[in-house]
């Protein structure tokens, strides 16, 4: 099949073919990373922007890796240092940016729909680096690929995610992306973590975590939102951290051959502890070096390149 929108906004917008199509091309994309020449000419002449109003460190840095292993241009534009701080808005920001013609805008806002109403506005193609606790598509094609990578497969797995569902767009982004595929998905974390009707989505709610891992092929930890006001949703830190922390007791109970995820950042001694995080089940860097391939794959097909 070939890539015919102009923009990745979310998963919801996805089908399957779509997403076995990012997944499949970010594979032949992994081998450049590993080159001694890390570049390939295939975006020479296209400009890439990262507008970014929320901090990050993998996203804005993978995409700009991605793009310029692909040779394309690349401009990094950060709320701090932009003229947001003068009062200007997203949408004056945005037509700006737009004026100098760059082929694709990065997001990243706190505001859920922000790239959404950029897309309307602007002829660039637009990729969503998150917004506020809506989606994140990218985080959620890498976590598949790293997924299917390491278990050769997405079908018939059981996907565990903990913590704080409620306020993650990572959670939001995999549950969508996994609903294509035939695995058991299960959430786990305290009650008010969970959002009401979430099953309605077609996934489980544990609330306790040993039940929860027992025979997981797959555990995805999410570390507190703080900036989204998650400590106020449980008693204490340690409290969340004794009942909800993944430990080495935990991960005795899931499969043998579980493997760990993480999207980071990582609270090391909360949400995981610094053994597990570091230990044989981790794969947690694999997704770090997994989202270079993958962003290049989107880079690639929203920019005319056919699979
Ligand atoms: N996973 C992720 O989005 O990390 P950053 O916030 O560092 O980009």
């Amino acid at each position: 099949m070939n890539w015919t929108k102009k923009d990745l906004l979310g998963i919801t917008e996805l089908s399957k073919d779509e997403i076995t199509l990012i997944l499949d091309t970010a594979e032949s994309f992994k081998d450049i990373s590993k080159r001694e020449v890390k570049k390939v000419p295939t975006l020479r002449g296209k400009t890439v922007i990262t507008l970014f109003y929320e901090p990050s460190t993998r996203t804005r840095v993978s995409f700009e890796i991605a793009a310029k292993r692909l040779s394309a241009d690349t401009i990094n534009v950060s709320s701090s240092t932009s003229s947001y701080v003068k009062g200007e808005t997203l949408k004056d920001t945005a037509k700006n940016l737009e004026s100098m013609q760059p082929d694709v805008i990065v997001i990243r806002h706190n505001m859920p729909g922000a790239p959404h109403m950029l897309s309307k506005i602007v002829n660039s193609s637009v990729i969503n680096a998150g917004d506020g606790a809506h989606e994140h598509p990218t985080q959620a094609l890498l976590d598949l690929f790293t997924m299917r990578e390491k278990k050769g497969r997405l079908d018939g797995l059981k996907f565990v995610i903990i913590g704080d569902i409620a306020h993650s767009r990572v959670a939001r982004s995999n549950i969508f992306a996994l609903k294509h595929f035939d695995s058991e998905i299960v959430c786990c974390g305290p009650p008010t973590m969970i959002p009401p009707f979430i099953e309605d989505l077609g996934v489980k709610v544990e609330y306790d975590i040993n039940r929860a891992v027992k025979n997981a092929d797959v555990i995805m930890m999410l570390r507190i939102q703080k900036e989204r006001g998650g400590v106020s949703y449980i008693p204490s830190i340690n409290e969340y951290s004794t009942i909800y922390g993944l430990k080495q007791d935990q991960v005795k109970k899931a499969k043998k051959d579980v493997i760990i995820m993480h999207p980071g950042p990582m609270n090391r001694g909360v949400e995981i502890t610094g053994e597990v995080a570091d230990g044989p089940y981790s794969v947690i860097l694999d997704q770090v070096e997994n989202g270079v391939a993958v962003r290049m794959a989107v880079l690639f097909l929203l920019t005319g390149g056919e699979a």
